[in-house]
């Protein structure tokens, strides 16, 4: 199996990424589409970077978490939502508000590993955090995942793809919740997500048009921080099974 991953650029400034784990004779098509996928973005990109590796190690096969909504009025209010989800996963308001605190601008290149404690910042790389990657879904998985969101009026790419990342990184044992604020200034949907809870996605969780955005994972007090960065940067992960559709909810 192969890893397939694709960036875009421009001046410098990364405009967007995709990425998969692939058979042999599916690499060249999904690398392909990949390509078209960055010549067809708004921006047209300086630079297409495409990396296709082997896999060394046979992927760990996961399922998909369960996907609710939270209809917010307001960024107070979707804030709060936050803050219950992550409270209800073991995040103390420390570490919460530290990672209110990583997703100002300038948005990092990566997450915030931080401790969920203490709120204390893990990862020593302050401007590029750590990028969950080297993950895929199965086509079985993806047809069944896109078929569900959709049933759900969920069909923004941008959410597939950041629930095939949050259930890599829900899969690590030591992490017990991730938070997300897109940067796209046209998406102020974010997220919660943990293995207590599932996918719970946030709307209005900042304000309109606002650059801001960020992903903080918290990690259990003297969790091996090493191994956990080794294994959301470079373990094969694949989603073979869809998650359950719970729908609209409301903040415990
Ligand atoms: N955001 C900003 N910059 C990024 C980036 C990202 N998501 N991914 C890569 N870059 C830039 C950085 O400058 C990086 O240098 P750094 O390692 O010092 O930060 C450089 O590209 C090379 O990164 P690398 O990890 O070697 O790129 P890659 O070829 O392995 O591609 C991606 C990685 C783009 C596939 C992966 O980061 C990604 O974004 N995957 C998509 C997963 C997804 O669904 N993402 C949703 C938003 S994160």
């Amino acid at each position: 199996m192969y890893s397939v991953r694709m960036r875009a650029e421009k001046d410098g400034l990364h405009l967007s990424g995709a990425e998969g784990i692939f058979g042999a004779k599916d690499v060249q098509g999904a690398a392909s589409a990949m390509v078209e996928r960055a010549m067809r973005l708004k921006t047209r990109p300086g630079g297409i970077y495409l990396s296709i590796e082997p896999i060394p190690l046979k992927p760990k096969m996961i399922s998909a978490l369960p996907v609710s909504t939270v209809k917010s009025a307001s960024v107070a209010d979707a804030r709060s939502a936050a803050e219950v989800f992550l409270k209800d996963a073991g995040i103390s308001s420390r570490a919460i508000r530290a990672a209110l605190a990583a997703i100002r601008p300038p948005a990092m290149r990566g997450a915030a590993l931080l401790c969920a404690e203490t709120g204390r910042r893990l990862d020593t790389s302050k401007k590029r955090g750590v990028r969950a990657s080297v993950f895929g879904i199965t086509p079985g998985a993806q047809k069944t995942l896109q078929k569900k969101l959709a049933g759900c009026g969920i069909t923004h790419r941008r959410a597939f793809e950041a629930m095939l990342l949050a259930a890599k990184v829900a899969s690590c044992p030591f992490i017990l919740a991730e938070f997300c604020v897109s940067d796209d200034p046209e998406y102020a949907t974010g997220y919660v997500s943990s293995r207590k809870n599932g996918y719970v996605r946030i709307e209005n969780l900042k304000p309109k048009k606002s650059p801001e955005g960020g992903r903080a994972f918290f990690l259990e007090k003297d969790a091996p921080v090493e191994a956990v960065i080794d294994y959301l940067e470079r373990e094969p992960v694949i989603i073979s099974r869809a998650g359950r559709m719970r729908g609209e909810i409301c903040p415990l």
